[in-house]
This record gives structure tokens, C-alpha cells and sequence, in this order.
């Protein structure tokens, strides 16, 4: 009995067994067939959900793409190779996709992939806390993000040894030979990152006193 339901199992797996595909939310992504280049294809469903809801179907040489009103108007469907390109697509379509299909000589396959959908991280905020102090600059730097659960670090252009390098914060002491140094704030999430550079110099506010003050700016 469980010798016999096992070569159905491993099916299963293996046609599940395909990598998800990843598409940023406003992007198009096409979901390959996975049909054999040989095969003359007869009859393509593309099906979502368990309840397999018909979204794609192309069959007796007619091709339809708006079945389900969630996908009207956004999908293309290509009747030679079975591949289904979905446009501007957003997190309502990250699901599991069934793709079943016939050849002319009524073979049949499904094949299923699954469609992650990520979000573009928004640009990090700079925040710059300056103080001067004789004839230095104390430079403070925190960097936010609006994106819940990424990582933000600091990079500077030139290398610079900065006194606290710790996360959101970054402070250094300048002196005057430092103009136009690049301050980089990276959030970073998964593989997906986005960076905000700031410009600093530290700048003689006046030098006609004893104790000359600098601007930093
Ligand atoms: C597919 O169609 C082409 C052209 O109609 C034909 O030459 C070829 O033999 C067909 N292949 C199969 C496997 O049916
Ligand atoms: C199919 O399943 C989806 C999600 O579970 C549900 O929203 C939808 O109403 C179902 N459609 C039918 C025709 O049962
Ligand atoms: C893309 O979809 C979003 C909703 O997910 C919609 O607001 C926007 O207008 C669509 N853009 C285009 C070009 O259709
Ligand atoms: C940096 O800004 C964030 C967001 O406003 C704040 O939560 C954090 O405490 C600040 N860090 C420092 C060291 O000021
Ligand atoms: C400015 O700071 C650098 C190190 O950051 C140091 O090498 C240099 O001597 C300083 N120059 C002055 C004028 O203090
Ligand atoms: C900072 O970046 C600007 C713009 O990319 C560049 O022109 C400038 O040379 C950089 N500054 C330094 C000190 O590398
Ligand atoms: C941000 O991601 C891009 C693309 O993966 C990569 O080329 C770049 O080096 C990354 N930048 C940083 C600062 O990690």
C-alpha cells in the first residue's frame, strides 16, 4: 500500500520542484510553461488556487486572458511556447501558478511555479547633527529607512576612521582639509538595497579670532 503511493508522491514533488520566481511589485514577469520546445501545443490553462479559477486558456486556436477580473487586461498569453507574461504586478498576485497543456498528439503536463513579488526598498533619510568645537568639526550623522525590517549601515568616500560606526549612527571629527567627503547611508533587505549620500565639508566660519569656529555644511 505504501510502496504504491509512493512513485505518486515523488510526482508531486518534482513537479513542484521548480525555483520560485521573484518580480518587483510594477514590474512584468513571464511565467515559463515549461513545455518541451518539440511539443506543438493544442490546449494551454493557466490556472491560480486550489479551485484551479481559469485566468489564461488557449484552445481550439482561440486564445482568452481575461476569465478572472483580477488579471483583465494584464496578461499575454504566447500559444507556441505556453509562456504567460503577467504585467505591473503587485504583492495580490505573489500565488502558486498551474500551467496545464496538451500536445497535438494529446499528451498532457502540469507544471506549477511560484510567483514571489518584493517590494523596491525606499531611499534611507539622512539626519546631520554638527557641532564645532575649536578648530574641529564633530559630525553626527543618523540615517533612517520608512521600510520595516531592513539593515542600514554607513559607507564613506574617501575612507574616512570615523569615531562611532554603529548601525543608523556615524559621528567623526573633521578639521578643515575635509571638503566634499561622501557620506553613504545603505538600507539593505534580503538582496534588495537602496543608499542616500550626503556631502560634507567642514568649512572656517572665521579665523579672524584666536578660537575660530568651523561651519560644517
Ligand atoms: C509540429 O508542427 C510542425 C508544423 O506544423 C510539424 O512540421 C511538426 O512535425 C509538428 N511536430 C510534432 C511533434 O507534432
Ligand atoms: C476559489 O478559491 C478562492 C481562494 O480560496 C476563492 O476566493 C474563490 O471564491 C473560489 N472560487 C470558486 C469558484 O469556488
Ligand atoms: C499598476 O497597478 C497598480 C495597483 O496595483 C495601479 O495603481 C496602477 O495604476 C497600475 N499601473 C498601470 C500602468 O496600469
Ligand atoms: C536615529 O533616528 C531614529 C529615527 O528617528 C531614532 O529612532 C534613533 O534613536 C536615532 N539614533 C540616534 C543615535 O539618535
Ligand atoms: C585633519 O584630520 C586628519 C585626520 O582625519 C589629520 O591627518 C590632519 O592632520 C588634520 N589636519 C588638521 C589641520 O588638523
Ligand atoms: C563626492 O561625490 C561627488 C558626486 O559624486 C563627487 O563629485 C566628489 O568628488 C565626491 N567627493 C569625494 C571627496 O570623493
Ligand atoms: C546594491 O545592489 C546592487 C544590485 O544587487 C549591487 O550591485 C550593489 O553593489 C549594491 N550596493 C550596495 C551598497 O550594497
Amino acid at each position: 500500500m505504501h510502496l504504491l503511493l509512493l512513485p505518486a508522491l515523488l510526482l508531486r514533488v518534482a513537479a513542484d520542484n521548480r525555483p520560485p520566481l521573484s518580480a518587483y511589485a510594477g514590474d512584468s514577469v513571464t511565467l515559463l510553461s515549461g513545455a518541451d520546445p518539440l511539443w506543438n501545443l493544442s490546449a494551454i490553462t493557466w490556472s491560480i488556487w486550489p479551485n484551479t479559477t481559469w485566468i489564461a486558456k488557449y484552445d481550439d486556436k482561440r486564445t482568452n486572458t481575461n476569465l478572472f477580473y483580477k488579471y483583465r487586461g494584464r496578461l499575454q498569453l504566447n500559444e507556441v511556447t505556453g509562456d504567460l507574461t503577467i504585467t505591473n504586478v503587485s504583492s495580490a498576485d505573489e500565488m502558486k501558478y498551474t500551467v496545464d497543456f496538451f500536445n497535438t498528439e494529446r499528451k498532457n503536463k502540469v507544471n506549477t511555479i511560484q510567483l514571489r513579488i518584493k517590494q523596491r526598498l525606499n531611499q534611507p533619510l539622512i539626519r546631520k547633527a554638527v557641532a564645532a568645537a575649536g578648530d574641529i568639526c564633530l559630525l553626527a550623522l543618523n540615517c533612517s529607512s520608512s521600510d520595516p525590517g531592513v539593515s542600514l549601515s554607513w559607507e564613506s568616500d574617501p575612507h574616512l576612521r570615523t569615531l562611532g560606526h554603529d548601525g543608523d549612527t556615524l559621528m567623526a571629527v573633521l578639521n578643515k582639509t575635509h571638503t566634499g567627503l561622501n557620506f553613504t547611508c545603505v538600507s539593505r533587505k534580503n538582496s534588495d538595497n537602496s543608499t542616500s549620500t550626503i556631502s560634507i565639508t567642514c568649512e572656517v566660519l572665521s579665523s579672524h579670532r584666536a578660537s575660530s569656529s568651523y561651519l560644517l555644511s
